[in-house]
């Protein structure tokens, strides 16, 4: 069987940290892309829990410096230098989508069916991860480098200020994207045969 058109790009989608403000194609096409991944991720019960936020340009800037503030309060002087050489890296890039799950929509799902309670945050969790697999596959095959962060909960307050997110929102995730300076380094698989059996 040949590859598929979807495993193709799969292959193409890398953590990529060298980025700049120079996107190929229009904020109005990563925007579209984050919809589309919106809509049909799937979730459990269709419970569509996932919220997004994208930020671009500047929004995207005032965002790194949040990151930088709020982590000088946490990291020793003598080691913050490369802290905020690395948060430079990312405010270098183009843009950032910020993935959030809405705890209210979760809280009701564990009201309305109790025997799965433990299981709806760990769902809501699988949900977004799908989400940001299909933002950032989808970005790939666009030629658009990006990078996944968590810098929450460190951020999140300052975040919900600067953004007026909803209480129930919390933050899970930091997508960093943007126009790619270099690409990703070459990756060392674990070998197949310890992680995938096939029976029958
Ligand atoms: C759940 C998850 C959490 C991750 N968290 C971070 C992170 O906080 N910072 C980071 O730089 N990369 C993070 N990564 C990226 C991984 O390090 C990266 O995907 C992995 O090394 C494989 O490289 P690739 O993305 O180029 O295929 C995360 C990836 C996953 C799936």
């Amino acid at each position: 069987m040949s590859k598929t058109t979807l495993q193709t790009v799969a292959q193409t989608r890398r953590s990529v940290y060298a980025l700049n403000k120079t996107l190929p194609v229009s904020k109005d096409d990563i925007n579209q892309i984050v919809e589309h991944a919106l809509l049909h991720t799937p979730s459990a019960f269709n419970s569509q829990s996932t919220r997004l936020v994208v930020l671009h340009g500047e929004e995207h800037d005032k965002l790194w410096e949040i990151a930088k503030a709020e982590l000088a309060k946490i990291v020793p002087a003598e080691n913050f230098a490369a802290t905020e050489a690395k948060l430079d890296m990312f405010k270098a890039g183009a843009g950032t989508v910020l993935f959030f799950e809405d705890t209210n929509v979760v809280k009701g799902l564990q009201d309305s069916f109790p025997a799965y309670a433990d299981n709806f945050p760990i769902w809501a969790d699988h949900a977004s991860a799908m989400t940001q697999y299909a933002i950032w596959t989808t970005l790939a095959s666009e030629n658009v480098g990006a990078n996944l962060q968590h810098y929450n909960p460190v951020i999140d307050a300052e975040v919900a200020k600067t953004w007026n997110i909803p209480e129930s929102w919390k933050l899970r995730a930091q997508l960093v994207f943007g126009g790619i300076v270099s690409p990703a380094g070459d990756k060392e698989f674990a070998p197949v045969a310890d992680r995938m059996k096939v029976h029958g």
